[in-house]
């Protein structure tokens, strides 16, 4: 991706939200200048990978296959295994219309995406097998506390208000019908340097081509901005 593209799309996600009065912490608007001058106390962004995090994974076409993730707090798996302290997690996400995020499951993590206003969103669900396929069973989920079942690779539909539970090892694949959507993720500690599983192999962090300086640092960004030692 053009740094140029990923600048534009934070300015368009911080007005969409905005129409959805919907707001991003202050560490967000941190410029690369002003990361320059933080020092420890700003450890936890950095550590536990909060922030901006755009991604076209991959595929060179964000408009077809990409995410808008904002990570706004995320808890660390040293605190999951001890069962106490922040073992939960929390993203902002933009899903536009017929913008697919890839057919994927997490290994350890629980989530619930929550339409939070805008379009309609469209998930894909199949169970996965031991070698991880895509398993042909059927697939119960939770939709607001009441069970559904589908059957393997259907897809359900959240209008706005509505949320699903996706639970570790279910595949799921995602984008927006209709109109943008603004995207809820409530979850169990995030670790997307090793907790995702693509079906089809994608770059989970895109490739930058720095064509004008950066608005606001990516979370990929971060050692190149962040120096709290000197
Ligand atoms: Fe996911």
């Amino acid at each position: 991706m053009k740094r140029s593209e990923v600048n534009r799309i934070m300015r368009d996600a911080v007005t969409f939200a905005h129409e959805h009065h919907f707001h991003l912490p202050p560490f967000a608007f941190w410029t690369p200048q002003e990361w320059a001058t933080k020092g420890e106390e700003a450890r936890e962004i950095v550590d536990h990978m909060l922030g901006w995090d755009i991604t076209d994974f991959g595929s060179g076409n964000y408009a077809r296959t990409g995410l808008f993730i904002f990570t706004i707090r995320n808890g660390t798996m040293d605190a999951l295994r001890k069962g106490r302290g922040k073992v939960y997690a929390e993203k902002l996400l933009i899903s536009d219309v017929d913008q697919v995020t890839p057919m994927h499951f997490h290994w350890s993590k629980t989530e619930d995406i929550i339409n939070r206003g805008g379009g309609k969103l469209v998930i894909q669900l199949y169970n996965s097998t031991k070698d991880e396929g895509l398993d042909p069973g059927e697939v119960s989920v939770s939709i607001d506390g009441v069970r559904r079942t589908v059957k393997a690779g259907d897809t359900v539909v959240l209008e706005p208000g509505e949320s699903i539970s996706i639970t570790s090892g279910l595949y799921h694949k995602f984008w927006g019908e209709d109109s943008r959507v603004l995207v809820g993720e409530v979850s169990s500690v995030n670790d997307d340097n090793v907790d995702n599983r693509f079906y089809e192999p994608v770059g989970r962090f895109p490739e930058i081509e720095e064509d004008e300086p950066p608005l606001y640092p990516l979370v990929k960004d971060y050692p190149k901005f962040y120096h709290p030692a000197k």
